[in-house]
């Protein structure tokens, strides 16, 4: 048994999405939650600048003293992943878009994925693509502007949705039926995204499948907690205040999350 908590790191609150998986299966486990706020977006930065955030994010958790550390970001698990694990002596677990269970629910052989810039080019994303996704077709689209959105709190009303129903119009026309939600942040705009899609569109992320993981790899050090209910204690480069408001708009998690 291990009382410490569970690390957990994104550029901003798109993590969360992840925190609440995780809180959900393992509701016992207190989860420390850094959001980078401060040098949020993450998608159109540099690699170095990502890996040099990413170092900079997980060291601060690590002097905290967590147990494992979550990188819910699949930016910066593009860029530092690896870095990461050669760096802090406790476990790393990253989150990649969903492209492989995408390529087996998808009937006709056409997905979507959206995500950063920063994503897309990473080579870990190539590898995802060629080695899940053979005789699937699949349409990547860089989502610019989406995680300001969220960051913002505006994931319904008109300004998500015009900026999805441009941005997803190349799936649209591709037919799509099944898309990823490649980035932490969009699953706050999946009712947007499925209004925009229409309801015969399969949206798959990666947050129930990283809790999972999760909760192996501490079952097999015999490291989960056994206390009371665990909570999500947060903190940010960022403004604490701003980001407070921000969470509590976030759908589910005002009761959650304490900044
Ligand atoms: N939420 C992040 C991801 O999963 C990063 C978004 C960003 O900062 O651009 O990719």
């Amino acid at each position: 048994m291990n009382p410490l908590p569970i690390g957990i790191f994104d550029s901003g609150v798109g993590g969360l999405s992840v925190a609440r998986e995780i809180h959900s299966l393992l509701p016992a486990e207190p989860l420390l939650y850094l959001a980078d706020t401060a040098y949020c977006p993450y998608g159109g930065r540099s690699v170095d600048e990502i890996r040099a955030r990413s170092v900079a994010a997980v060291g601060t958790l690590y002097e905290r003293g967590v147990k494992a550390v979550v990188v819910a970001c699949n930016t910066a698990t593009g860029a530092a992943l690896e870095l990461l694990r050669a760096e802090f002596p406790i476990p790393i677990l990253g989150l990649e878009p969903a492209v492989k269970p995408a390529a087996q629910a998808t009937r006709v052989g056409r997905v979507g994925v959206m995500a950063t810039a920063g994503t897309l080019r990473s080579e870990r994303f190539g590898r995802l693509v060629s080695t899940f996704a053979q005789g699937v077709e699949v349409f990547a689209v860089a989502c610019p502007g989406l995680v300001e959105l969220v960051e913002a709190g505006e994931t319904e009303g008109e300004l998500a949705l015009g900026a999805l129903s441009e941005l997803l119009a190349p799936l649209r026309e591709a037919g799509v039926d099944t898309i990823v939600l490649g980035c932490t942040h969009y699953p706050f705009l999946r009712e947007a995204v499925a209004e925009v899609m229409g309801s015969g569109v399969t949206l798959l992320d990666s947050g129930r499948a990283v809790a999972n993981h999760l909760d192996r790899v501490l079952r097999d050090a015999d490291a989960l907690a056994d206390g009371p209910g665990g909570e999500i204690r947060m903190l940010t480069t960022g403004n604490p205040a701003a980001v407070a408001t921000v969470v509590q708009r976030l759908e589910d998690l005002g009761d959650l999350a304490r900044a």
